[in-house]
């Protein structure tokens, strides 16, 4: 029989700390990481750049079956397609917009399972995302779900955009969370919601700190490396 690899899901909309979280946990336990989202922007850069329409399902697919990601190290953000490194294109803003688009294409989501599933490896992985809990790993040891207010996630991108010394405006950054996580929500497929058996956890008045702790209670709670 193989050894179990433990799988924690970290999911929940944009702006509620899943990224910081899932690459603290990550590092805490020595774990593997799968930036899910990550997948979803490469393939919005990569049929921009291929001038593939959103509406040309088969090209989409045919594109995202074919491509070759990498991660650099899983810490340090580094992001390649076919060769080309695209980390700036891929983090931006516009590029989340053109993301969710694509991720409400079913037959996309398909195409992009078993390459999700391929990061489960030993010793355990965290996996940040919107349906790790509910579809891509529906058996995993622990599923967390954080939510906070559009509000709150808008002020902590704003924040992050600009230390970062991008130009943002504040409204125009709440009306964009507001219009994903609408689209996410509401999807056919895999929409955005916690699995039954998720742990929710709402961050709105929570710092990081305060977050990873109630997390890492529930990691020693139930999860256990050599089952
Ligand atoms: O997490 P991130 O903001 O990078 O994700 C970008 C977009 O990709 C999300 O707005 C969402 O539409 C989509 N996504 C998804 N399923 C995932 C991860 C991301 O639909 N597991």
């Amino acid at each position: 029989m193989s050894k179990h690899v433990p799988v924690i899901t970290i999911d929940g909309p944009s702006g509620t700390g899943k990224g910081t979280i899932t690459q603290l946990l990550a590092q805490h336990l020595g774990w593997h990481l799968l930036d899910s989202g990550a997948l979803y922007r490469v393939v919005a850069v990569g049929i921009e750049k291929n001038n593939i329409l959103i509406n040309e399902i088969n090209k989409i697919c045919e594109f995202a079956g074919a491509m070759e990601v990498a991660f650099g190290t899983e810490f340090e953000g580094s992001i390649t397609l076919n060769g080309n490194e695209i980390s700036h294109l891929a983090r931006l803003e516009e590029t989340a917009e053109k993301a969710s688009k694509v991720a409400a294409i079913g037959e996309l989501r398909a195409v992009l399972l078993q390459r999700q599933r391929d990061f489960c490896r030993p010793p355990g992985l965290v996996a940040d995302g919107r349906d790790m809990g509910t579809v891509v790993f529906p058996s995993a040891d622990l599923k967390i779900y954080l939510t906070a207010s559009a509000e709150e996630r808008a002020q902590r991108r704003y924040k992050q955009l600009i230390n970062k010394g991008v130009g943002v405006n504040l409204r125009d950054l709440l009306q964009d969370i507001a219009s994903r996580d609408e689209r996410d929500a509401n999807r056919q497929v895999s929409p955005l919601r916690p699995a039954d058996d998720a742990v929710v956890i709402d961050t709105t008045s929570l710092t990081i700190d305060q977050v990873l702790e109630k997390v890492l209670i529930k990691v020693e709670d139930t999860v256990t490396p050599d089952q």
